[in-house]
């Protein structure tokens, strides 16, 4: 679990300095790429892809549709750091190691968080759908903070959660998604610790808890996200009906599947959001969310 009076920083120490002196910019915008959409990372230009495996701390990806790869580079002239794919709980990792890359970027320059996941379609959503994350339901039973001696912020232990999904960044995806012609509907994904599927009835009670759809990752970043005071985007894919069989194909395999299948929408959309990002100079490391 996390770990215990932990510093800001202690468990990253080595990721970061093995990273700094390989890295050719210094990444402010950092992009999580989950099931089915690593090939998203090609738009990344100058970049050299560096595997999980060779970073000191970082958590190996054991699931099918996750290289687990870290590039840093270009993409619209905005420098960035893209990881295609991403450590789980249930995998065994306890959350402060899942979240690992992020607390390292985040110390590496990092400001905003773009991050992606496959989803199962919770009420009135349906498989096909782009989400873009308004807000979230914490269902992991845990908390990436739980077990620091302090926030990671060091300023507040009570991270704010009101707002995480930054708004101007959710105006920008829809403008963004409008521009390009891709549908984007916006709700609220609710995070189980997995790794079974939901039962039908869990996942009629999620709708009733005001989900659109639910998935097994995204939320310990996000959280992690906001206690570094970065800002956050969310995108979940909708691969499947959650509570339903997946027929054709088996589980996993057909998530990843459909996720690959919405890849390159999804790769038009970013181009738009991170050209917006540069156009509001977001993208240099400072500043405030603007108002517009
Ligand atoms: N449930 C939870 N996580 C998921 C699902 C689902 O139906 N589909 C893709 N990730």
């Amino acid at each position: 679990m996390a770990g215990t009076d932990e510093k800001p920083g202690t468990a990253v120490d080595g990721a970061i300095e093995y990273l700094r002196p390989r890295l050719a910019v210094t990444p402010v915008v950092a992009i999580v790429l989950g099931s089915g959409l690593g090939r998203i990372a090609d738009r990344c230009s100058g970049s050299r892809a560096i595997p999980y495996a060779d970073i000191p701390g970082f958590p190996p990806c054991s699931v099918d549709g996750h290289e687990g790869k870290l590039s840093v580079g270009d993409w619209g002239g905005v420098p960035v750091a893209i990881l295609q794919g991403r450590a789980h709980r249930y995998e065994g990792h306890s959350l402060e190691v899942v979240t690992r890359p992020i607390r390292a970027l985040a110390l590496l320059g990092v400001r905003t968080l773009i991050t992606t996941c496959a989803a199962g379609s919770v009420g009135k959503s349906v498989p096909g759908d782009l989400l873009l994350i308004e807000d979230h339901l914490n269902m992991m039973g845990d908390n990436p903070l739980l077990g620091m001696a302090d926030s990671l912020s060091g300023s507040s232990r009570f991270v704010e959660m009101a707002d995480a999904y930054d708004p101007w960044l959710r105006r920008t995806a829809q403008e963004a998604a409008a521009e390009t012609g891709i549908a984007l509907s916006q709700g609220v994904l609710a995070c189980v610790p997995g790794p079974s599927y939901e039962t039908a009835a869990e996942a009629e009670m999620l709708g009733r808890l005001g989900a659109h759809a639910v998935t097994m990752s995204i939320v310990p970043e996000v959280i992690v996200a906001r206690a570094l005071k970065l800002r956050v985007m969310g995108l979940a894919v909708l691969t499947n009906r959650a509570g339903v069989r997946l027929d054709s194909r088996v589980g996993h395999q057909a998530v990843v599947a459909r996720a690959e299948g919405m890849a390159q929408a999804i790769g038009f959309l970013l181009s738009g959001v991170l050209r917006r990002l540069k156009a509001a100079s977001l993208s240099d490391g400072g500043g405030e969310t603007p108002s517009a």
